[in-house]
């Protein structure tokens, strides 16, 4: 015979959240880098569960889709019409037959439970030998909410919906989370006797409580310690104020380990994020996914990170990234965007207005003004001139470029690829660079420089620019000033600084 599963998790996320209002399933909304649904998975974890059941409905679909990525060892089961939370629970007991020991049932618009709570309450409710255990708080605004009615002796008598309730039992601001653990068996025969007869027509799970207490059965009350755990999202508004809770325990958390975060309320840190200690978060800072930022490194004000992953002492400046690597000691920013595959190595450095894609950056290298930067491999030490473009793109395909450890390329050149710059090369600035360049040597594609004397006076009399010239020219002894032939090639490299 198999063994009967001692611990069943059920999620209850077939609901489609109308006040969302929303084409997406309520329970897929994300919360600062997991969805609702992820949260609640996440929460129930540490309970090892044999079998993890979510019931799905509106947008199954998406639902099923969502949980094969972030929980594939989860089963998925239809609710197809949404006749109340109890029909929910019994068609996923439907489908887990051998259930035995404990059913933990969660609501699946709970993000903001920490998994010790779960814990608490199933070893509460198991070492209390219940047949059903609630989890409850105190809140300071019961609206909407299912509400504990306890005897004259504190006993629970039973969970009543706000709409089915007395005005007595309406002023009762002890609540039901929607987070539950039952001895299956039991729960399996009191979901058979469940009625439709309340105000929605549903079979209410919370009505188990009153069937179990009329046959004597044992339950109990599990009081969440944190009642902001048990808030659950029926709109956007509350969806919002959930962000805000978990925001100030994600950076409460991090500032505990030793992170600085200069403004907590401008800082939204996923859950999924890592910082080491001492690195300072400044204000308008946004972590995201699967982002990691090293010791002493310096993020903000005004950047985003999306699975970008900061060195040690590294600094990030009102910049965007997303998927890059920022080395250890290098610098970004300010307005510097790296994307995919950016990959800048210690000490290097991305300045203003650059933008860098699926790029290596060697040891030490600098781009510091107003360069794209695409499918290029640029050596330790390199120099690239402000408003350099490398030229990755023909129309139709991509190509790369590389430049040389320590060569020097000068300010608005082209480089267009598929080209390499040698190591120790130069290029002269304002060229355009479509054949290699070997180690050493100048490359340089720009027209002698003409000056033609005499022609503002010429084609823009009457000008400014003629009066200037006049005076100048007068100041200088009535001798028109003298032009150069044009700048020899040999002085013709330029960097900005
Ligand atoms: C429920 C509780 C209420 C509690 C509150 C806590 C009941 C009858 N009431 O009310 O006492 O205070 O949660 O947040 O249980 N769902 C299904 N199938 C259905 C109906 C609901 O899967 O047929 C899912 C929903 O997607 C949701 C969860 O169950 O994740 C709770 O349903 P919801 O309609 O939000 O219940 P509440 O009215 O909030
Ligand atoms: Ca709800």
């Amino acid at each position: 015979m198999p063994q009967p599963l001692l611990r069943t998790v059920v999620v209850l996320a077939a609901g489609e959240g109308k006040r969302m209002k929303s084409a997406l399933p309520k329970v897929l909304h994300p919360l600062l880098g997991r969805t609702l649904l992820g949260h609640v998975l996440t929460a129930a974890e540490p309970l090892a569960a044999d079998r993890t059941v979510v019931v799905v409905g509106h947008g199954a679909d998406q639902v099923r889709a969502h949980l094969t990525e972030v929980a594939p060892q989860a089963d998925a089961v239809l609710q197809a019409e949404q006749l109340g939370t109890g029909h929910a629970v019994r068609i996923a007991l439907d489908a887990v037959a051998d259930a035995a020991g404990t059913v933990v049932v969660i609501n699946g618009d709970v993000p903001l439970l920490r998994p010790e709570t779960v814990a608490a309450l199933v070893e509460a409710h198991e070492g209390a030998g219940a047949a059903a255990t609630v989890l409850a708080a105190e809140v300071p605004d019961p609206t909407g909410l299912g509400r504990i009615v306890r005897d004259a002796a504190g006993r629970l008598e039973r969970i009543v919906e706000e709409r089915d309730a007395t005005a007595e039992q309406r002023a009762v601001r002890e609540i039901n989370a929607g987070i539950y653990a039952f001895d299956a068996l039991r729960l399996r025969d009191a979901l058979g006797k469940l009625s439709t007869d309340n105000d929605q027509g549903e079979e209410y799970l919370t009505d188990v409580f009153a069937l179990l207490v009329s046959t004597g059965e044992p339950v109990a009350v599990h009081v969440a310690v944190d009642h902001t755990e048990t808030l659950g999202c029926n709109d956007r508004v509350e969806l919002a104020a959930l962000r805000r809770l978990l925001r100030d325990r994600v950076n409460e958390g991090w500032m505990r380990t030793g992170v600085s975060i200069l403004d907590p309320a401008t800082t939204w840190i996923d859950v999924t994020v890592a910082v080491d200690r001492d690195a300072v978060i400044d204000q308008n800072t946004q972590l995201r996914g699967g982002s990691v930022v090293g010791a002493e490194a310096v993020v903000g004000p005004d950047v985003t990170l999306i699975d970008t992953v900061v060195g040690a002492g590294a600094s990030v400046l009102r910049s965007h990234a997303v998927q890059a690597e920022v080395g250890p000691g290098a610098s970004v920013g300010p307005y510097a965007y790296l994307r995919p595959a950016a990959r800048l190595a210690e000490r290097s450095k991305v300045g203003t207005f650059v933008e860098v894609k699926n790029s290596e950056l060697g040891v030490g290298a600098k781009v510091p003004h107003l360069s794209y930067v695409g499918d290029a491999t640029i050596g330790a030490k390199a120099n690239i001139g402000a408003a350099t473009i490398f030229v990755n793109y023909d129309g139709v395909n991509k190509h790369r470029t590389t430049v040389g450890e320590a060569a020097f390329v000068g300010c608005d050149t082209s480089l267009i690829a598929p080209v390499e710059v040698g190591a120790g090369a130069y290029v002269a600035a304002g060229s355009a660079i479509s054949q290699d360049v070997p180690p050493g040597a100048l490359g340089v594609t720009r027209a002698p420089q003409r000056s033609i004397e005499g022609w503002v006076a010429r084609k823009r009399p009457g000008t400014a620019s003629a009066a200037a010239a006049e005076r100048a020219a007068a100041a200088a002894g009535g001798e028109s000033i003298s032009v150069d032939e044009g700048q020899t090639v040999e002085d013709a490299p330029g960097d900005a600084r």
